[in-house]
């Protein structure tokens, strides 16, 4: 039997644990064409949950179109983009996808030939690339048309959106907004794992977004749903569990289900010759998980300082250190404060640690943190 836990792109179907509460909170929201903003660190699932939605969408006989702002380096092909992607989930005919879209003035199809040998409409700007906004908003308001002609629900999602920025961002939003408000066939979902930038965005009453929509916070996975999920499968996959507690699993995982996907991936694997699942097995799985990207661990390590490495150090063996007391400075021999910030802002600036809403400094990737505490054990024994 194949592994079940996917842990890379997109998880779907059986494949993709719980969220229902979610997915059907974002279903109602799409049924009345609602905006929502979702948001939640990386690695969270927004991505796949949003692929998830996309399905039972389609199901029940909307439109669906996905943009990744992260692929779209500037406005201009953004722009492109949309009105491409919302025209072929709305039209299939090239011939008539050509013909509606030459009623443009900023943007106009051009036919081509696809790799499949086939014609494929596509589409292209006529203006400087500074002119993209007008572009855009003319593109939104084609797709809202188009939608309306077609007499189908439309839903744009629009994800990484607190890229948006990158465009050069308050004007942009306001022309957005001030387009999007006008439509009446379209649902939007905004998602994004800068955090602060979209709760900036939509909640500064000074700021375009501003209630816009409904704000949704994706959180952990509930522990007893994702345990359920992770029993069914060793089950399902013929295996025996041997008093085992995924509680451990879950707290090294930090609940991150990108973690939990890696850890019960490897559990699989590594259980799969004698069929059973022990404790034991259980314990080593951060530090298996950590072997697979010591590549990259190695690399990261390479670019810190002598100063950062003792304090990255210090940090993976207390978890929830408060760096600035002086018992954490005493018990690792490090400081002074002053020299001990400009390490913590330089290693959250290189994105290995990040400040958690509590001020505590954490690891970005849980792994890295076993991969360090076993480069110390080997430090110490070869000492
Ligand atoms: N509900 C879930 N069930 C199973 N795996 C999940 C789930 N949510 C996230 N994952 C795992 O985490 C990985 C990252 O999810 P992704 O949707 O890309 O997160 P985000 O978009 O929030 O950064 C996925 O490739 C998948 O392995
Ligand atoms: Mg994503």
């Amino acid at each position: 039997m194949e592994n079940p836990f996917k842990y890379a792109g997109i998880v779907r179907g059986p494949y993709f644990a719980d969220r229902k509460q979610e997915l059907s909170e974002l279903l109602s929201e799409m049924r009345n064409l609602g905006r929502v903003f979702l948001v939640s660190p990386r690695r969270y699932g927004k991505t796949c949950l949003i692929f998830n939605l996309s399905d039972k969408l389609k199901k029940e006989g909307y439109c669906v179109a996905y943009l990744d702002l992260n692929a779209y380096p500037d406005l201009a092909s953004f722009s492109v983009a949309v009105t491409e992607k919302v025209s072929r989930t709305l039209e299939s005919s090239t011939d008539k996808l050509a013909k509606l879209l030459s009623a443009l003035k900023y943007l106009r199809p051009r036919v081509e030939v696809g790799p499949d040998g086939l014609l494929a409409a596509r589409v292209e700007m006529t203006v400087p690339r500074r002119e993209a906004l007008p572009a855009l908003l003319e593109g939104l308001h084609y797709c809202d048309e188009l939608a309306r002609k077609k007499r189908r629900k439309l839903i744009i999602a629009i994800d990484e959106f607190s890229d948006l920025a990158k465009y050069d961002g308050q004007t942009i939003e306001k022309a957005i907004r001030s387009e999007i408000q006008t439509h009446s066939h379209i649902g939007y979902i905004f998602s994004g794992s800068a955090q602060s930038v979209i709760l900036a965005m939509t909640q500064d009453p000074q700021r375009a977004f501003y209630r816009m929509g409904r704000i949704m916070e994706l959180g952990a996975i509930d522990r007893s749903e994702y345990l359920k999920f992770i029993l069914k499968w060793f089950k399902k996959g013929g295996y025996q569990l041997k008093n085992v507690d995924f509680e451990l699993v879950f707290e090294a995982a930090e609940d991150v289900p990108y973690s939990v996907q890696r850890m019960c991936n490897i559990l699989w694997e590594k259980a799969r010759s004698t069929g059973t699942v022990t404790q034991k097995m259980l314990e080593q799985l951060p530090l298996l998980v950590a072997r697979q990207d010591s590549v990259h661990f190695e690399l990261i390590w390479q670019t810190a300082s002598q100063a950062q490495k003792i304090l990255l150090m210090a940090l993976a063996k207390q978890q929830n250190a408060k760096p600035f007391s002086r018992a954490f400075q005493l018990a690792y021999g490090i400081g002074p404060s002053s020299s001990i910030k400009a390490s913590l802002d330089s290693l959250v600036k290189k994105g290995i640690l990040y400040q958690s809403p509590a001020g505590r400094y954490k690891f970005a990737d849980t792994f890295m943190r076993y991969w360090i505490l076993n480069l110390a054990e080997r430090g110490a024994e070869s000492r």
